[in-house]
């Protein structure tokens, strides 16, 4: 019997690829596999979801026809590869479906249940999970070898790091294949162990928190520890601004993660995010969190 898990030793031929949930993250993600010519199943919950979805696709690619980056006619071939759905079934045949839902662990589950009785036998089933067990998610599977973490970055287009996450579990050979993809999406892959957060969320979370902190410890306002990190670091956005980008939610599940993972209070949630994430300001997708909308105007965490 061949123990490599690779299809008798065959390397997998990724071309077409399921995209579970089209928020920021999977829209964005969708995008980067029909940039690099992959036939793509987008798949949402309901058709609001979904055409919400068809929005984040047609304004992050309209973006970069209006700067001169792409023309019309590409733009319309990278669309042209997308398919969008409300049924899980339209992935049976997918060779990878990469999962981007609410970082909610029972959904994970349910959801990969479902994709495990759905897809084909040989097909890899990727989350795009932030922090949550990779392990976890693959042990309600019945191919738990064939489960891997795919983590993308915020805006994903953009951002050049994928992290694949490979578990105790995950068969020879795999990681290295999602590596491979990855470098064909023009991605640099790091290999990273199934912990929470993996390396950038456990290090570049714990430092957002901590500004979170400092600023409900009056040390400095939103502004100033914004243009602290800008101008004295040379990072392309102040924490309060990153916050916002990645989401007050997903920033505030991933420090539950941690902290519940090392008992470290270092890790423990400042509470003003769990306040603003309470009352429903998630950040830009919410439009507003720390900042009103895209710009900084009121000083409401001053
Ligand atoms: N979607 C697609 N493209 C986008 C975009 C978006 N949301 N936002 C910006 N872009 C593109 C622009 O179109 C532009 O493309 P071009 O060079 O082809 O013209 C390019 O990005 C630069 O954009 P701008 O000139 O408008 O703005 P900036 O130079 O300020 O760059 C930024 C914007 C790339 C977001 C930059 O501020 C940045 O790198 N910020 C840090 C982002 C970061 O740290 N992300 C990681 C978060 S952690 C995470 O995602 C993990 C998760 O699990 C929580």
């Amino acid at each position: 019997m061949d123990t490599s898990g690779r299809l008798g030793g065959m390397t997998r031929s990724f071309e077409k690829v399921g995209v579970v949930g089209l928020g920021t993250m999977g829209a964005g993600i969708a995008e980067v596999f029909a940039r690099a010519g992959l036939a793509v199943v987008g798949v949402e919950a309901d058709p609001d979801a979904l055409e919400r979805g068809r929005g984040h696709l047609e304004a992050s690619t309209g973006r970069a026809v209006a700067k001169g980056r792409l023309s019309e006619a590409e733009q319309a071939e990278i669309l042209g590869r997308v398919t969008l759905t409300t049924s899980l079934e339209d992935l049976a045949d997918a060779d990878l479906v990469v999962e981007a839902i609410p970082e909610v662990m029972d959904f994970k589950r349910s959801l990969f249940t479902d994709l495990d009785r759905i897809c084909k036998p040989s097909a890899v089933l990727a989350t795009n999970t932030s922090s949550l067990s990779v392990t976890g998610i693959a042990a309600t599977t019945t191919r738990p070898g064939q489960v891997v973490g795919m983590h993308f970055f915020n805006p994903a287009p953009i951002m050049k790091l994928v992290e694949v996450i490979h578990t105790v579990v995950t068969e020879d050979g795999l990681a290295d294949e999602i590596a491979a993809l990855a470098r064909r999406l023009g991605k640099t892959p790091v290999s990273v162990g199934d912990r929470a957060g993996f390396v950038v969320n456990r290090l570049l979370l714990t430092y957002l928190n901590h500004a979170a902190v400092l600023l409900e410890n009056g040390l400095a306002t939103r502004d100033g520890i914004d243009a602290a990190m800008r101008l004295g670091v040379g990072l392309p956005m102040g924490p309060f601004a990153l916050l916002d980008l990645i989401g007050l939610d997903t920033s505030y599940e991933v420090m539950c993660v941690l902290f519940q993972e090392s008992r470290d209070r270092r890790h423990a949630p400042a509470p003003i995010l769990r306040e603003l994430v309470t009352a429903g300001l998630l950040g830009r997708k919410s439009g507003g969190g720390f900042y009103d909308g895209d710009e900084p105007a009121s000083s409401r965490a001053d």
